[in-house]
């Protein structure tokens, strides 16, 4: 199972995991293929500092990846606090008054209160990139774009790849123009922010649009084996997977909430809910009665972004403490449905190059 980009990258899968969890990339990485650790939750680079040093250290000298959360244009940022001071007196009172109906506890005395994800402003995004820079990532992916063209410039130089994720097609091309080098084409059953374009429809039609500009890899409701079959055979040059990680034995010994693992394994695929109530800007979510209660009549429209994270920071917050099953806040794609279990990474590995050989077999013997 190996595609001219693994090879490149001298990987031995063409398996790339965005995770948030240090524990799962270096695990994927090891069991050879691409952990890629997602870095916008880190507003302090010193933190982050510490966590790509662990990372150095705990991938066998093999590749990984980090992902930053960039907007395309550098915008006009305010402080945190100028920001919060922009949030309506009723989003909030709406926050606290379904919180208090769900029974979700206040942080306790001594808890650091979250200020909210400011990863995706451009100056922390930007300290994540400079941060990287310093240790031996060798891709950069961003969330919401290209990245500025200095900045991918600036990874250049220092012989990182560029990646992007596209949920259309013009998104893809305008990527390759910005000279991103990896388009990741995410459909919309992916967890996370996502478009509206099915991983079956997008891939090919970016895979055609791109006509070998730069290498596709594949995203969205890829969850084992032979789905990776299916997006190697539309011509990706491998697969990009999110939330079939959410359950890596190692997550939950990394700050990945156990509550959150047993909603995610008892889910079925009809369980998420495209919304913009996590961030701004929409993204899929797994639906508990947390996104029940925004999706009600009575509920106001989320802002947008940054505005909704800070307005829900402490919210998550208290959410993930309360470790409530039926109360989550969690970007899960479609593919959660087929998620049986808590499993170690290496497993998981081994299970999907199984099921690719076994598709690939099967394919082959439609030729005969
Ligand atoms: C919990 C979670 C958080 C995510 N956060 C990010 C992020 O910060 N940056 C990013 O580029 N993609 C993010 N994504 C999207 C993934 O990179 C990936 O494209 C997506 O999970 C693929 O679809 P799948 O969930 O069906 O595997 C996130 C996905 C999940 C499930």
């Amino acid at each position: 199972m190996t595609t001219p980009l693994a090879e490149q990258f001298g990987i031995e899968y063409p398996i790339f995991a965005f995770t948030p969890s240090k524990a799962v990339a270096a695990a994927v990485t090891r069991a050879g293929g691409m952990g890629v650790l997602g870095c916008v939750r880190y507003n302090d680079p010193a933190e982050l500092d510490e966590v790509l040093t662990w990372m150095d250290s705990n991938t066998d000298g093999k590749p990984y990846g980090v992902d930053v959360v960039m907007p395309n244009k550098v915008p006009t940022e305010g402080s945190s606090m100028d920001l919060s001071a922009m949030i309506p007196a009723e989003h909030t009172a709406f926050v606290s008054r379904v919180l208090d109906d769900l029974g979700v506890p206040p942080l306790g005395e001594d808890a650091a209160h979250n200020a909210g994800v400011l990863g995706w402003l451009h100056s922390v995004a930007q300290s994540h990139v400079d941060v990287a820079l310093t240790h031996r990532p060798v891709l950069i992916a961003n969330a919401l774009g290209s990245p500025p063209v200095e900045v991918t410039e600036q990874c250049h130089a220092a012989g990182l790849k560029v990646a992007a994720l596209a949920g259309a097609t013009k998104h893809a091309l305008a990527h390759v123009d910005n000279g991103v080098d990896i388009v990741i084409a995410q459909g919309g059953e992916a967890g996370g922010h996502t478009g509206e374009v099915a991983t079956m429809v997008l891939v090919p039609e970016i895979v055609r649009a791109l006509d070998g500009r730069a290498p596709v890899l594949a995203a969205g409701g890829i969850g084992d084996g032979t789905q990776v079959a299916a997006v190697i055979g539309m011509g990706a040059q491998g697969a990009w997977m999110g939330s079939r990680w959410l359950t890596a034995a190692e997550y939950g010994d990394d700050g990945g909430s156990k509550a959150m693992q047993q909603a995610l394994v008892a889910a079925t695929s009809r369980d998420t809910v495209r919304t913009r109530i996590y961030s701004g800007k929409p993204a899929r979510l797994l639906k508990s009665k947390w996104t029940e209660a925004w999706a009600a009549a009575d509920a106001p429209d989320p802002l947008p972004m940054p505005l909704q994270n800070i307005l829900v920071a402490e919210a998550h917050q208290r959410i993930s403490e309360a470790q409530d099953p039926d109360v989550v806040a969690m970007p899960a794609g479609q593919i959660i449905g087929s998620l049986d279990g808590v499993v170690p990474v290496a497993e998981t590995m081994t299970q999907i190059v199984a099921e690719y050989e076994a598709a690939v077999e099967r394919l082959r013997s439609t030729l005969a």
